[in-house]
């Protein structure tokens, strides 16, 4: 959606549209991982005659120093026309790269609360497989890591939302936003349900998340004024951000099942935004001035994503939905610039 669509769709849900508008231009946390691992075979070309080398003479070569750890088989390689191959084992590890948030992030402090990845069933059988032909297993792999870590984030998003219920619930907001907000947390589970599944195509083995490490209780929003503040920010700044990812990556997917995929998550991703938008208007007109302030300081504090990947990503696996961090954070820092922060702004004017 180009970002005047936007602005103005931004602009109807928080009843300014006919205004005119001034012009303008997560390291995350890694919670304990289950290590869930994915075999494969790695071979290494060489000078490799009549026999291969055990692994460990080829650290370098079988250890290339990704985030996740890898484990290699033991003994010498098998040789395969003059290619040594070893077995690898790779993990599965938590959410990599994300400087830009796939979803609502379930922020404690800055960082978004995290999932680690597991064994667990969160697949939707009904969902067409992507196309796996012509991919090699390291692409695979990192396809499978991309889509866990899009599936991490949108589970995050969904304890966002039920903590936004409660502190709807808490602060007398009207039912529209009450109900709407419920209805967004099932939106997310559907999200997280299609990035494992996704995620598990790619992997060759079921993954969804472990435990969510909420601990012992939710501390929700005392006031208005902190409702607001944090509605601004999971909301109206990092998952209109995320959502402009997201359109990114639907612009680039060619991969039919990734696509149909995508294309449900926008949707519902727009949805949320304007929800977002909706309920802190809402709140600065329940609340008056000292909303309206607490509203200004988190847009104020809004920052442009950084990238964060360690594993950078080939363009090709762009048509499986796998954008470069790098990219989505971009698309995101364009977005702040031209839609968030003069909403924004005509929002508490
Ligand atoms: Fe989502
Ligand atoms: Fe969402």
């Amino acid at each position: 959606m180009p970002h005047s669509d936007l602005r103005r769709r931004l602009l109807i849900a928080i009843g300014a549209a006919a205004l005119p508008l001034a012009a303008h231009a997560l390291d995350t946390e890694e919670p304990e991982d289950e290590m869930v691992w994915v075999h494969s075979t790695e071979c290494v070309k060489g000078l490799f005659l009549f026999e291969c080398p055990e692994a460990e003479a080829l650290e370098q070569e079988l250890r290339p120093g990704g985030m996740c750890p890898r484990t290699v088989g033991p003994g010498p390689g098998m040789l395969v026309d003059g290619e040594c191959c070893y077995e690898v084992s790779d993990a599965l590890c938590g959410a990599l790269g994300c400087g830009c948030a796939h979803g609502r992030p379930m922020l404690r402090e800055v960082r978004p609360l995290l999932a680690g990845i597991a064994r667990t069933h969160w697949i939707d059988s009904t969902l067409p497989a992507p196309v796996l032909v012509g991919l090699s297993a390291p692409e695979r792999l990192r396809l499978a890591r991309f889509w866990a870590s899009v599936g991490s984030h949108e589970h995050s998003s969904i304890a966002a939302f039920h903590r936004a219920a409660l502190e709807l619930l808490a602060h007398g907001a009207p039912e529209r936003l009450l109900a709407a907000t419920q209805r967004a947390s099932l939106d997310e589970a559907r999200h997280a349900r299609h990035a494992f599944t996704l995620a598990s195509h790619f992997a060759g083995a079921t993954i969804g998340p472990a435990a969510l490490p909420l601990g012992a209780a939710i501390e929700l929003a005392a006031d208005l004024p902190a409702l607001a503040a944090r509605v601004v920010t999971e909301g109206c700044i990092e998952e209109t951000m995320s959502l402009l990812a997201a359109e990114r990556m639907l612009a680039e997917c060619r991969d039919p099942a990734v696509h149909r995929v995508l294309v449900a998550l926008v949707r519902d991703e727009r949805r949320h935004v304007e929800l977002a938008w909706k309920t802190v208007r809402w709140a600065i007109q329940a609340g008056g001035q000292v909303v309206a302030d607490a509203v200004a300081i988190a847009f104020a504090e809004a920052r442009a994503p950084i990238p964060n990947d360690p594993e950078p990503l080939s363009p090709r696996l762009a048509a499986w939905g796998a954008v470069s961090d790098e990219r989505l954070c971009a698309a995101a820092a364009r977005g702040l610039a031209a839609v968030i922060r003069p909403v924004g702004e005509r929002l508490v004017a």
